[in-house]
């Protein structure tokens, strides 16, 4: 019995939080959008999606501080780790709904010095990644097989970027990026992707070689010797010359 009185306290528990006037996640907290997200699926103009977003019943606007946290998104409140490779804020349909239906996610990225994002592929959206403060960032990726013709393997692109300038990954590409500022400084990006459920799927996927415990999209000088096995010689090789270019080992 005890367990069926918890189970039935814990489900009028979760009732009261879905009837809940829904709390719109932000940066600056954790919550969980997915019964306001429910709602907005199943209304079918954009109209009554805002009025669930914005207004009390659709009769008056939020008071005014729920109406900032509804429409706005402060990248400067989810700061990045404690670790070198950094943080990335991300404002996708799961942390600010607004964006369902808008095909965009925006990420604000911070890559320490020398620091790597994995390399990966976002399955539905193509990626606009620009640095915005630091610079020299490496970024690499394989387009799909063809680009010389037939069914040959396609060869990598890369270039470096520097402050201001940026690269797009065509959507499906494997990407990595690694941040080999000359002044061994982190780097700020922006990334705008073209799909609110842009998805990430890492390509390391060895354990034999490597670390079977891996996790992280990105990662910093002290967790490197961790993922070292699995990655592109190239990567491993740019990365290494930038940790005893920077001291960093
Ligand atoms: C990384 O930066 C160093 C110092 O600026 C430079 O010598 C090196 O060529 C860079 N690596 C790549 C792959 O561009
Ligand atoms: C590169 O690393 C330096 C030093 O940690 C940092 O100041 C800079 O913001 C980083 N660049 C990127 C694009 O993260
Ligand atoms: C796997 O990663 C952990 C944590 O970084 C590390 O302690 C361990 O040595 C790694 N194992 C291998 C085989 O690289």
């Amino acid at each position: 019995m005890p367990s069926i009185l918890s189970k039935a306290f814990v489900a009028s528990l979760a009732f009261a939080a879905a009837q809940a006037i829904p709390t719109v996640r932000r940066a600056d907290s954790i919550g969980d959008n997915t019964a306001l997200l429910e709602k907005l699926i199943t209304t079918p103009t954009e109209i009554k999606r805002q009025q669930k977003l914005w207004t009390k019943d659709g009769k008056e606007l939020l008071d005014p501080e729920s109406l900032v946290k509804a429409t706005t998104f402060d990248f400067s409140l989810e700061q990045p780790g404690a670790t070198t490779a950094g943080g990335a804020p991300t404002a996708d349909v799961e942390t600010f709904p607004i964006l369902l239906g808008s095909g965009v996610t925006f990420n604000h990225v911070t890559l320490g010095a020398c620091g790597i994002f994995l390399p990966h592929v976002h399955p539905r959206a193509h990626e606009f990644f620009v640095v915005v403060d630091g610079g020299e960032v490496e970024v690499t990726f394989t387009p799909e097989m063809g680009l010389l013709g037939g069914a040959g393997a396609s060869p990598e692109i890369t270039a470096t970027l520097k402050k201001d300038a940026g690269i797009v990954f065509p959507q499906g590409a494997i990407h990595y990026q690694i941040n080999n500022s000359s002044d061994c400084k982190p780097s700020n990006i922006y990334a705008v992707l073209t799909s609110e459920n842009a998805g990430t799927t890492l390509v390391l996927q060895d354990p034999t070689l490597g670390n079977a415990t891996i996790t992280k999209r990105q990662v910093g000088v002290e967790d490197f010797a961790s993922v070292r096995a699995v990655l592109p010689a190239r990567a491993v090789s740019v990365v290494e010359q930038c940790i005893k270019r920077c001291n960093l080992s």
